[in-house]
């Protein structure tokens, strides 16, 4: 594994565009659109920046680091590389477009995964003609601090991949973890059912939002409540992920409560949107 392919260059992308590229990896990075191209790239310069000023990172390898990365917007440019890692938008039709041309345009020993957070990973797979070569390369927010990668198997996926990618998270400095291919992996299955019970805690008046929070980071030393952490990740994100998942396994505790499809139908996203459970609204 010498070259790395990124698509999508957003906030996942370009974070995990950076990781690789600090890692010593020739990392091309496609984007649909140069505007979104630049804005990632920009971002990745700024963190590097700051990694730089916090002396985490020498100037030296900020520039190595900037000098690996290769931004595009033609998908040929990816056909070189000997693993592809899909972080575009999380829609089922566009990743299986996605994954059908980069099928036919990479070498047959390449892999290709999907930084997906809550779609099946097998109807990707299914779409190519190397399925025992797909699997799930789960990054969490923001990529360059997160230290997890969850490594997803899908009931095809060869065990080869599944090494390779454990060697990849590593030299990438993660942490990696073996999933299976069913909604939330292992994180986001013991997460989402805590977030939404906290939002019924809240919902049926059983204790204030800032009770709950501080219960949370002081009681069971977490850094923060979990309707703090419901407006850092996004309503609307937890809601699509809880529907997914209650969808899949019929568990109530999966079940959106009526208070958050509520609040996300009014806007209210959390931080993103100025307002959640708290405000954000600059005065
Ligand atoms: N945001 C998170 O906290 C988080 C965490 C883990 C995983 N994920 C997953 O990562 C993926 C990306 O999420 P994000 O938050 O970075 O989204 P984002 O909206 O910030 O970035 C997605 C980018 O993909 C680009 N794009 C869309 N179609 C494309 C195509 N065909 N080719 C190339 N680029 C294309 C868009 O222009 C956009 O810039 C999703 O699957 C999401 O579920 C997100």
């Amino acid at each position: 594994m010498q070259k790395i392919g990124v698509c999508g260059n957003g906030l996942m992308g370009s974070g995990i565009a950076q990781v690789a590229a600090t890692s010593g990896y020739d990392v091309v990075v496609l984007e649909a659109d140069q505007a979104a191209l630049d804005r990632g790239m920009k971002r990745i310069r700024q963190s590097l920046d700051k990694f730089v000023e916090k002396g985490a990172l020498q100037a030296a390898q900020r520039d190595e680091a900037l000098a690996k990365l290769r931004p595009t917007t033609q998908l040929e440019d990816l056909k070189a590389s000997d693993l592809v890692i899909e972080a575009i938008v999380e829609n089922m039709p566009a990743k299986k477009d996605l994954f059908q041309r980069l099928d036919a345009l990479l070498a047959p020993h390449a892999i290709i995964c999907s930084n997906t957070s809550s779609l099946c990973v097998i109807e990707m797979a299914a779409v190519t003609k190397r399925p025992k070569q797909i699997a799930g390369l789960h990054f969490f927010n923001p990529v360059p601090i997160m230290k997890l990668v969850e490594v997803v198997k899908t009931i095809v996926t060869s065990q080869a991949t599944i090494d390779t990618l454990f060697a990849v998270a590593a030299k990438l400095g993660k942490k990696p973890i073996l999933a299976q291919d069913t909604p939330g992996f292992i994180v986001n299955r013991l997460l989402v059912p805590y977030l939404l019970y906290a939002i019924r805690m809240y919902e049926s008046g059983l204790a204030s939002k800032e009770d709950i929070d501080e219960g949370m980071k002081l009681g069971c030393g977490h850094p923060m409540g979990p309707l703090t952490l419901l407006d850092f990740v996004g309503l609307d994100t937890t809601y699509f992920i809880a529907e997914i998942m209650f969808d899949e396994f019929k568990d109530p505790l999966m079940a959106p409560p009526p208070l958050l499809k509520r609040m996300v139908l009014a806007g209210q996203h959390g931080r993103k949107s100025g307002k959640g459970f708290y405000d954000y609204e600059k005065a």
